[in-house]
């Protein structure tokens, strides 16, 4: 477990993590003493209580009624179980709500959302601030010496049902930070293309939140909000964080993430958060849910990452152990899925694995989502997995504290993407679309990524991708320029480094900021519409040189071997055709060397994909969304032109990855899976020498130690 979780003074928590969140406030005090005992029994040593409890702890206000948790914290202490304490204020008690109702947030079309759910407030509400950090504090009070609290949990999923509010009260605090931002409305005026349908502010007073308009909405405007809005959960989370540091000053404190999520700016909390925790609830149904959940983990370890210590492990605070309740269709968890996915996030650097929930509730809600304990008892197929997943992260202890080092990295950034999706562009776009178009090639190769901000170091990778980066800093586009002018490879998409942070076009040609580094210059836009394909023609004879010549040799040495293909072998060079969806970009050369061309249209004969020396570096662009096959192959080129090693060799639906001295393979398919590995291994979960053939079965798993 991280430093963090296992400080001297207070409960342990050896290895990696595993538990889920407990909700003991829901059953009888009766079953508490089996709840531990069969947490003893499944291998449980960490378990979040409290998220939920407000209205048990305090059913009026100014008190704290916690004899019963100090009774649950004794009897989780004294099995050895360590607790992530919920602040418990993601659900403002029914007391609260009739004091003031004014803390009940608003949305964009003016419509006061109602109690009886949870999240029902606005983070900007004075009222609904002091009473969460009255309870913060409390709790904190009495249990920042309670030898079984590990770490503090504040909230629950900020943002989740309500990202923002639209009340007065948000309102007169968004104008504030407006005031803050800009010191004068000229200056806002201008931001916001104030001149553009007569929109210009004489006086503070008139702005307003991007309320439901008769049309779009100013986009500089939304923009600025998502920020805004972004901040205040932000500055509800410091408030509590600071009464727990207060009276424990060096206790780790969290809160839960939810993966890509579009309202939180993760990279500005980043820095406020001792560990980061992330809840991944891929849907079982989708046949890339694996991929799904491995782009939110390696997205955590880079929020991680930017708080300043890379490698950092973080904590997968929920997940389901089976169905999830809240989509239209609940299809469960494959067997064995649950462990797979729990193994993937210990190999991308999870150093706990927890679950929504413990105990399977019987009441409200979420009784129809799955827990560690369903309603069927012990005696039941998802209990069965439980425990064995218990011995296996028991055997996984030598991984804990690890640090998965990526080569690569995807730029990704919040405001970038609240700006992307703004309705009134050449196109709808979907960023979380895109950024898997992008993570697929590399995560089927075995190349592990970190998701960066674009103005954070990139000295740590040799190949950076940039997908539809539209609103770029200049220190962002420098630090882009820079990577490429000192050896980097990048590979940039279509609708990057379009506006800058005002939300203001960069002007002369797209993209501005970097049409010298890619030695182009796109003149317009030519979106395709849904559905539609343009043919491309892959250029003769392009872009040879070292890209033919495959990859890097594995100097690296470790577990997994077979065939270790650059740009060919199974994966489609240039000379190929293939096809564009999604965009087209009217791109004029400046240098550049057409790859693929577009094949038909008004555009046939024009460039689709290019590529230009520069510095010590190249810079790949990408006017269209190539298919998967051509996209895999120009990313093959481009890790082998980055020297970075692309497998070919990997079956589909198996991950590799790997974490400190050991190498994760897991497979996700419903079927066994034969494996060339290279030479023979120690395999952590079974204590077996396995290789160099291997027959991995449906959702198998192996923890390879590396032979350097
Ligand atoms: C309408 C409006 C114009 C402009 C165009 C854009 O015609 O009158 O102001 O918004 O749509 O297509
Ligand atoms: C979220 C919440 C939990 C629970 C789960 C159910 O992750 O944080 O409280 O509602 O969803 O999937």
């Amino acid at each position: 477990m991280s430093d963090a979780l296992s400080r001297p003074d207070r409960q342990a928590v050896r290895g990696i993590g595993y538990g889920g969140d407990y909700n003991p406030e829901q059953w009888p005090e009766s079953t508490w003493a089996q709840d531990v005992r069969l947490m003893t029994e499944a291998g449980v040593n960490l378990v979040t209580v409290g998220v939920f409890s407000w209205s048990r702890l305090q059913p009026a206000p100014g008190e704290l009624t916690a004899g019963w948790l100090d009774r649950v914290l004794d009897l989780l202490g004294a099995a050895g179980i360590g607790v992530d304490l919920g602040t418990g204020t993601a659900s403002p008690p029914p007391w609260l709500v009739a004091a003031h109702p004014e803390i009940l947030p608003v949305t964009a079309d003016g419509r006061r959302l109602a109690p009886g759910a949870r999240q029902h407030y606005c983070p900007s509400a004075p009222a609904f601030r002091a009473a969460a950090v009255d309870l913060a504090d409390r709790m904190a009070r009495r249990y920042a010496g309670h030898p079984a609290v590990v770490m503090w949990h504040v909230s629950n999923e900020y943002g989740c049902h309500v990202p923002a509010c639209y009340c007065e009260l948000s309102a007169a605090a968004f104008r504030a930070w407006l005031r803050e931002r800009y010191g004068e409305l000229g200056a806002l005026n201008e931001a916001w293309g104030g001149a553009v349908w007569s929109q210009d502010y004489t006086s503070w007073d008139q702005v307003q939140p991007p309320r439901t308009a008769p049309t779009y909405a100013n986009p500089a405007q939304q923009l600025d909000f998502a920020r805004f809005s972004s901040g205040e959960l932000l500055a509800c989370y410091l408030a509590e964080r600071e009464a727990i540091a207060a009276q424990a000053q060096h206790a780790p404190v969290t809160t839960n993430f939810m993966g890509f999520f579009r309202s939180l700016d993760q990279f500005r909390w980043a820095a406020d958060l001792d560990v980061v925790a992330v809840d991944s609830y891929p849907d079982p149904a989708d046949t890339e849910a694996h991929l799904l959940s491995a782009m939110t983990c390696d997205l955590t370890r880079s929020v991680a990452r930017l708080a300043g210590s890379p490698g950092r492990p973080w904590v997968l605070m929920e997940q389901a152990p089976n169905a999830v309740n809240w989509r239209a269709v609940n299809v469960p968890k494959a067997p064995g899925q649950y462990r797979a996915l729990s193994l993937q996030a210990v190999a991308r650097g999870g150093d706990a694995v927890l679950s929504f929930q413990w105990r399977a509730a019987a009441a409200g809600a979420e009784k129809f989502h799955s827990g560690m304990l369903p309603h069927a008892g012990t005696d039941s197929r998802t209990w069965r997995e439980v425990t064995e997943l218990g011995a296996d992260l028991g055997r996984l202890a030598p991984v804990a504290g690890a640090a998965v080092r990526a080569e690569a990295a995807l730029l990704h950034d919040w405001e970038s993407w609240w700006a992307l999706e703004a309705d009134s562009h050449p196109r709808q776009l979907h960023l979380v679309e895109l950024l898997r178009a992008f993570y697929r090639p590399l995560f089927e190769a075995g190349v592990t990524v970190d998701f960066a901000h674009p103005e954070s170091s990139l000295s740590a990778y040799r190949l950076v991708v940039v997908p539809a980066l539209y609103l770029v800093s200049d220190a962002a586009a420098e630090n882009v320029r820079r990577f490429a002018l000192d050896g980097g490879t990048v590979l940039i998409s279509f609708f990057s480094g379009i506006v800058d942070p005002r939300e203001r076009i960069r002007l002369g040609g797209y993209p501005a900021p970097w049409r010298e580094l890619l030695g182009l210059r796109v003149e317009e836009f030519a979106p395709l519409p849904s559905g539609a394909v343009v043919r491309l023609d892959g250029v003769p004879g392009a872009a040879r040189g070292r890209a033919g010549g495959g990859t890097r040799e594995d100097t690296r040495g470790g577990a997994g071997g077979g065939t270790r293909g650059g740009a060919g072998g199974g994966t489609r060079g240039t000379e190929a055709g293939g096809a564009g969806r999604v965009w087209q970009d009217v791109i004029g050369l400046r240098g550049a060397e057409p790859l693929f061309r577009y094949a038909e249209g008004h555009l046939a004969g024009q460039p689709a994909v290019t590529r230009h020396p520069y510095g010590r570096g190249e810079a790949f662009y990408l006017g269209t969304l190539p298919d998967r096959a051509t996209l895999r192959g120009l990313v093959a080129q481009a890790c082998g032109r980055a020297g970075i090693e692309f497998r070919t060799d990997v079956p589909p639906g198996v991950e590799m990855v790997r974490r400190g001295d050991h190498l994760f393979v897991i497979s996700h398919l419903d079927q066994p899976v034969e494996l060339d590995l290279g030479g023979k291994s120690l395999d952590l979960l079974t204590s077996d020498i396995v290789g160099p053939a291997a027959v991995l079965g449906p959702r198998g798993a192996l923890v390879l130690t590396a032979r350097d």
